[in-house]
């Protein structure tokens, strides 16, 4: 089908969505202009009803490719119309090359123009993690991962944050978010606790307003509305030992009382899609956990949008490398809807059709699935505006947003200590001296899930480092020097700043069963500043609480400042006190990992519990 044409109009009426088949007929292509819309095609119909007449027109092949989710790498578009695939997806740091937002809706369009090339021109999505901001695009606006957003208490904030990384998504055509990560991470060892949002469900289920931020007060209520993913369903945070993908053990009551009220509260506000989880509960995984997924979430919770599997979750089930038919069989029939198979989605596809002739997976299963994938593309308005949105290609990384990441970045920081009022700076002091890897380093200030799916140090995205920031409100009366290991701080200077911490990880990656103490290289630098008999104030980059028990008595200062993302500038705002600081502790703050796990009304003796979090005196 020459798309040329259908060009030409969205040309002449950029933003003015219609059906691509009603656009090729404006523009004079060889269908009937007398013939009204398809049903499925007119979007003055109820969804239901196009959803109805759509299915009735699809074979099994077009239902089976609905349900099947590859990795870009490795499908071209070409096959993404042979195979009618219903979604595409990016994994960590899957992008195209050069990586910026243009090539980013170059490439959506690309693979979006072959889904509706197909006879029934049935568009696709396209999957990201974009969980602290638009993160696999160069020049993205980073937020503040979800620890740092929990220590804000702040839910309009975090909509906000939504929204504004719905508009960059949107400027690259990307239309579906895994994103929020409604976790309760119980464990600070875990690798995926930074993505938490804090270590009562309470928290969680606050922020799932970040749900309403990327989708609007309703799913394509808006230019800008993207699909939504409440992740990991259910108990991921929850797992013994904090391994990730591991086993989450208790009774159900338990499993309802902390790790379900997020999901509820998701579904609740209109999630249009779950992530279902690796873990497992009890021995079973969740993504052949039929009671979970079909009796509690859909039937009992009413959830009525689509559940994913994680990246290659269904090769879990059985514990053994690699999916199998009777796999892939046990994941559909659990009520699991689209699979994300990466790299083996021929074999995927094959399978499940041949487990739906066999009588394994019944029709009405593969049909509900399609029903409510569909009904989220109707509703999403992906028939009328299937292409790239490019009027919001200026917003990625815009001034607004990283306006609004350098407010959420302050009111995440926790004054956790603040002796002699060494905070905030003081305007006087003439002499500031800043140490730490982490004080000059945009890649380690974002963690991971930033360009590359474990993130890295360095230079790795347009943005302020800490450093730059103190810089910057220091202003020209003060002299800022800089040394990452400490090295030359001497008694002529008021107050020494060292920021260290972790290096980037994601997911498992980022399990620790060591002691969570700061790196020797960090405790030699501060120690490089205590030895210049200088006030100490130590600002920790981490995606968790460390172990600082036996270092805090000779810092005068501590703020926990996350994973703060490209606008370190926010720091520095709390440094200097611009920004008095508000944040509080998301998560109880152990003595040491042996208190692991850790938690509000475990009974145990905490260094900081949750909660915890100064603020300056009126007469700073
Ligand atoms: C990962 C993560 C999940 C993510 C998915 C796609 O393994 O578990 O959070 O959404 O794969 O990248």
């Amino acid at each position: 089908m020459d798309f040329s044409a259908a060009k030409a109009v969205r040309r002449r009426f950029p933003a003015f969505g219609m059906p691509v088949a009603f656009a090729l007929t404006l523009a004079g292509a060889p269908l009937d202009a007398s013939a009204a819309p398809v049903p499925y095609l007119d979007p003055a119909r109820p969804v239901v009803e196009r959803v109805e007449d759509l299915l009735a027109r699809m074979s099994l092949d077009d239902k089976i490719g609905q349900m099947t989710q590859p990795e870009r790498r490795s499908i071209a578009p070409a096959e993404v119309a042979r195979f009618k695939i219903g979604s595409v997806l990016s994994s960590g740091g899957s992008a195209p090359s050069p990586n910026n937002a243009r090539t980013w809706a170059d490439m959506y369009d690309g693979f979006q123009r072959a889904a509706l090339g197909t006879p029934l021109r049935v568009p696709m999505m396209y999957g990201v993690d974009a969980v602290h901001g638009h993160n696999n695009v160069v020049g993205a606006t980073i937020f503040p991962h979800n620890i740092g957003l929990g220590a804000t208490r702040d839910p309009a904030l975090v909509r906000r944050i939504g929204a504004a990384t719905a508009e960059e998504m949107t400027g690259t055509g990307v239309d579906w978010d895994f994103a929020p990560c409604v976790c309760v991470a119980r464990d600070d060892r875990w690798g995926r606790t930074y993505e938490s949002f804090g270590e009562v469900p309470g928290l969680p289920s606050g922020m799932t307003t970040l749900i309403e931020g990327l989708q609007g007060s309703r799913l394509g209520a808006g230019p800008t509305s993207v699909l939504a993913t409440a992740k990991h369903y259910v108990g991921d945070g929850g797992t013994a030992g904090g391994d990730d993908q591991g086993d989450t053990r208790g009774s159900e009551a338990e499993l309802r009382a902390v790790h379900l009220p997020p999901f509820r509260e998701a579904v609740r506000r209109g999630v249009g899609s779950v992530m279902a989880s690796y873990s497992s509960w009890n021995g079973v995984k969740l993504h052949g956990n039929r009671y979970l997924i079909t009796e509690v979430l859909k039937r009992e919770l009413g959830f009525s949008g689509f559940v994913v599997s994680d990246y290659n979750g269904i090769d879990q089930i059985d514990g053994e490398p690699g999916f199998t038919r009777a796999e892939v069989a046990a994941a559909v029939n659990a009520g699991i809807d689209m699979v994300m198979v990466p790299e083996k989605w021929r074999a995927f596809i094959d399978d499940l059709r041949a487990a739906v002739r066999a009588g394994e997976v019944p029709m009405a299963r593969i049909d509900d699935a399609n029903r409510r994938i569909l009904a989220q593309k109707f509703r999403l308005g992906l028939f009328e505006r299937p292409l790239a949105d490019r009027r919001y290609l200026d917003t990625v990384g815009g001034a607004a947003h990283r306006a609004l990441a350098r407010r959420a970045v302050a009111a995440s920081q926790v004054v956790l200590k603040n002796d002699d009022d060494v905070l905030p700076l003081d305007r006087d002091d003439e002499k500031i001296f800043v140490a730490g890897r982490s004080a000059d380093d945009i890649g380690r200030q974002s963690g991971g899930w930033t360009i590359t799916w474990q993130g890295a140090p360095g230079a790795t995205t347009p943005g302020t480092t800490i450093l730059e920031g103190i810089r910057r409100a220091a202003g020209r009366s003060r002299t800022v020097t800089y040394s990452e290991d400490g090295s030359g701080a001497d008694p002529s200077y008021d107050v020494a700043v060292a920021v260290v911490g972790e290096r980037p990880y994601a997911e498992y990656k980022g399990d620790r069963t060591d002691d969570l103490r700061l790196t020797g290289a960090d405790l030699r630098t501060i120690a490089r500043l205590r030895g210049a008999d200088v006030p100490v104030v130590v600002v920790l980059v981490s995606g968790r609480p460390l172990d600082v028990t036996s270092e805090l008595r000779h810092w005068d200062g501590f703020v926990a400042s996350w994973l703060p993302g490209t606008e370190g500038a926010g720091v520095a705002d709390v440094l200097f006190g611009t920004s008095a600081p508000s944040g509080r502790l998301p998560v109880t703050w152990p003595r040491s990992a042996a208190q692991e796990p850790i938690n509000l009304g475990d009974g145990k003796r905490p260094l900081f519990p949750i909660g915890a979090g100064q603020t300056y005196d009126d007469d700073d």
